[in-house]
């Protein structure tokens, strides 16, 4: 705390209080509309949607669903090129009468296929307005959809290593697709990151690999026998048969890299940043020039990584930096707190020095082909990096999600969204309460503010829930004056420094929203709520416009509650008809500075 910048205390809208209402709820005097949504067209011969007429061949045109990370790459001042990851399909939303996989026609099965993936969408707006809308006439020649039917390739150290080969590719370097993206992030040299998460329900069969295998398909949850929810990509693909093709599960988890300005680019699989549920995956450079990617790997009791490359970034020489994340060294991290052992309670209380805060080291796992890790080889800790930071002593977080740096203080924020399973006796000083519905933020502070370095500092700078609630804690600021905040899930920054944060699954019985809060100086720890979304949706992206006129959101997956069908839908959100989860714009309409 007191470093200089890290937000601003002139932001002055009213916080959107909690509510359950089927709208996107912004503040007065704010205004938003729908800039892309399920089903739209995406490449210029596209059909228009029809929900009761869905064809695969029509969804691999369109944009697909359950929208997740947004990212903007401007071309000009008021056009620009938006990725969208589409993370993963609701069926029973999407069909009417779907009953589960082993029902659904094949057809409906190909279309949750081309559902999955990406979108690169051209986006442009009116003389300066915060309101971006689709580009949708003339040629749009970067518009582009990836799909679990994409033809990609694996670079870097486990590239065709016997772990990845597959009938179909027997030497292990095309893999075909990308699923469940989730979060992600971009490179200095404008490619996208996007980060392949909740893979393990795509597979059936996951006990009927071979023995050796079984360890490391139940360490990654992935699905055993054939459950009766499994959307049976098996039926039109064996390779999602694991008891066929026991190695195609190894091809999914990665991060993947995909460059939006040239649409025939084959995406990339870089295996040198391990293979685990992948959430984040935010570069910035180290004090001498190395490229570092902060990630996460979002399951209950998982680790915080981090990758640094071998060479530096060279600014212009993109053929050399594209490089960069196919050599290097690829770290977990173990966080040790300051306070003693019996201040760490369970009952969530703060302990005497008044901050749960300590150090950390940044522990390595492989570099290139060198193991760190007693009985793995290189290859083994890339494709198996779950058991390789087991055996290190990393530290087990509450679901480490989203990761971003502050752009002015350097801080690194992590948002732990929950972990119920933790018991009193597991709580530690960076995971101080037990079954904690509410999640926390993190920040860590890399010594020397070097992103290179092995060693941090930590301290949370949130543990969320309602402030009445005595275990919450909003980085000291007065509690009567903040929003109610449950599940952070992705953050991002403004150009000031403040910290957006959004949530996912709200336990606290209202709707998921997006949330602001100045990070430094007297109104640190001020959140406020800045918007809610649409009954059953989570709210992903962030992203607020480097000129700070426009945020945009992902709202995903509206309606998304128990029971919901769509002749019984939990939302009608955006058209007033079946849900369909969409990116948003949001901006003051007066054309002030977001936040104001
Ligand atoms: Fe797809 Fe970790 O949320
Ligand atoms: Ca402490
Ligand atoms: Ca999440
Ligand atoms: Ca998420």
């Amino acid at each position: 705390p007191g470093r200089p910048g890290g937000g601003r205390s002139d932001l002055r809208f009213t916080p959107v209080p909690p509510n359950k209402e089927d709208a996107l709820r912004v503040p007065d005097g704010y205004k938003s509309s729908v800039v892309v949504r399920w089903g739209d067209p995406v490449l210029p011969d596209a059909p228009a949607f029809d929900f009761d007429g869905q064809t695969p061949e029509a969804q691999s045109k369109q944009f697909g669903y359950n929208c997740d990370y947004v990212t903007l790459f401007p071309m000009g001042d008021d056009r620009a090129l938006m990725w969208v990851n589409h993370e993963y399909t609701d069926e029973n939303l999407m069909f009417r009468g779907y009953t589960g996989g082993a029902e659904a026609t094949e057809e409906q099965i190909r279309i949750g296929l081309a559902a999955h993936g990406g979108s690169v969408v051209e986006i442009e707006r009116a003389g300066g307005s915060g309101q971006w809308k689709l580009v949708t006439k003339g040629r749009r020649r970067y518009n582009r959809r990836i799909t679990a039917q994409t033809k990609m390739r694996f670079t870097g150290p486990a590239a065709g290593h016997e772990l990845l080969r597959t009938a179909a590719d027997p030497k292990g370097r095309t893999p075909v697709g990308m699923l469940n993206n989730c979060s992600g992030g971009t490179t200095p040299w404008k490619t996208v990151l996007t980060a392949e998460e909740n893979i393990d329900q795509y597979f059936v069969n996951g006990d009927k690999v071979p023995a050796a295998q079984k360890p490391y398909i139940e360490r990654y949850t992935i699905t055993t026998g054939v459950p009766e929810e499994s959307r049976r990509f098996d039926r039109v693909e064996e390779r999602f048969d694991l008891a066929k093709h026991p190695h195609e599960a190894n091809r999914f988890g990665w991060i993947v890299e995909i460059d939006p300005f040239d649409p025939d680019s084959t995406p990339v699989k870089r295996t040198a940043l391990g293979r685990f549920k992948h959430e984040a995956a935010t570069t910035t450079l180290s004090r001498d020039g190395h490229l570092v990617v902060y990630m996460g790997d979002d399951s209950r009791f998982e680790y915080v990584y981090k990758f640094v490359s071998k060479d530096r970034y060279q600014p212009g020489n993109d053929r050399h930096n594209r490089s960069l994340l196919d050599e290097g060294t690829l770290y977990v991290a173990k966080f040790t707190g300051d306070s003693p052992k019996k201040e760490i309670d369970g009952s969530g209380k703060l302990p005497k020095d008044k901050e749960f805060d300590g150090s950390g080291e940044w522990i390595p796992l492989v570099s290139g082909d060198r193991s760190y890790v007693k009985g793995m080889s290189a290859a083994e800790v890339l494709v198996y990096t779950r058991v390789a930071a087991d055996k290190v002593g990393a530290t087990k977080m509450d679901r480490p999600e989203d990761i971003e740096r502050n752009p002015v203080t350097g801080g690194v924020f992590v948002a732990l969204t929950n972990n119920t399973n933790r018991t009193p006796a597991q709580v530690d000083e960076a995971n101080p309460r037990p079954s904690n519905k509410h999640g926390h933020v993190l920040e860590i502070t890399e010594r020397r503010d070097d992103a290179g370095a092995r060693r941090f500092a930590w301290s949370l700078v949130l543990v969320c829930g309602d402030p009445k609630d005595a275990t919450t804690y909003f980085a000291g600021y007065d509690k009567s004056k903040v929003s109610p905040i449950s599940c952070p899930d992705n953050v991002t920054f403004d150009k000031d420094g403040n910290l957006w944060i959004s949530t996912d699954g709200n336990e606290l019985g209202s709707n998921d929203g997006l949330f602001v809060m100045p990070v430094e100086g007297k109104e640190r720890g001020h959140l406020r709520q800045f918007l809610t979304v649409p009954v059953g949706a989570e709210t992903c992206g962030p992203l607020v416009t480097s000129d700070q006129r426009s945020v945009f959101v992902a709202v995903q997956h509206p309606g998304e509650i128990d029971g919901a069908t769509p002749d019984n839908p939990g939302s009608r959100w955006p058209d007033g008809d079946q849900p369909r989860p969409a990116v948003a714009v949001v901006w003051h309409g007066k054309g002030k500075k977001i936040g104001s």
